[in-house]
């Protein structure tokens, strides 16, 4: 497997860069969000290890060139987001996911960043096809897909499971997307 350079990605005053280990505790801290917590599947209850395991395996994917897992920085270099790709260098093909931490969400960073994010995978790595799976339920999720230009490819009925605030859960459809280089708006 070929490493991937590591990667620093412009997009105006947005800079897509690998999580570092001075990232671990901002990590921690957005990965608390009740919103976070309910449609990704970061570790539930999120504690600073798992930040520390996630810098450890974005490394990992990047020097065994399985995936791309980046953060997102303003010029402070404080985490706003994360966007990232686990990589099928056979098929040529990847999956896509992201989070915002609660201030910095409506201001288009998902697009911006997910949307550089793959113009480099399907330009600098030849990918082909790149997959986002979105808990139906999710209204931003479901608008960043369409906004990227993402196709609705299916709908894996209670594919997951969804907690509340109240303490309750329950299953939930999942829709599943699926994007090819010439679709990338
Ligand atoms: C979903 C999420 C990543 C969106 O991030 P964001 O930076 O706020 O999204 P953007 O500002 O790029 O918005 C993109 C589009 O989604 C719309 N949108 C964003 N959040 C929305 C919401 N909660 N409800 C309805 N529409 C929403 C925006 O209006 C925008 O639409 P437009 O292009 O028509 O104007 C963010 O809310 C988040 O981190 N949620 C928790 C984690 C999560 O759900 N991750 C995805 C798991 S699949």
């Amino acid at each position: 497997m070929t490493a991937i350079e590591v990667l620093d990605l412009r997009d105006d005053e947005l800079r897509l860069r690998p999580p570092l280990q001075r990232d671990i505790p901002r990590i921690t801290a957005i990965c608390q969000d009740a919103e976070v917590q309910r449609w990704t599947r970061v570790p539930s209850p999120y504690r600073e290890e798992d930040a520390r395991a996630f810098v450890r395996l974005a490394a990992e994917a990047l020097e065994s060139g399985r995936g791309a897992p980046l953060v997102v920085v303003r010029d402070d270099d404080v985490v706003l987001a994360a966007t990232g790709l686990r990589i099928d260098r056979r098929d040529l093909s990847g999956q896509v996911g992201y989070w915002v931490a609660p201030e910095a969400r409506r201001q288009g960073i998902a697009v911006r960043s997910t949307r550089r994010l793959l113009r480099w995978a399907f330009e600098e790595l030849s990918l082909a096809y790149v997959e986002l799976v979105a808990a139906a339920e999710n209204p931003g999720s479901n608008a960043v897909a369409r906004a990227l230009g993402f196709t609705l490819e299916g709908v894996a009925a209670e594919a997951m499971l969804l907690r509340f605030d109240d303490g309750t859960e329950r299953r939930g459809d999942v829709n599943r997307y699926g994007i090819r280089p010439r679709e990338l708006t």
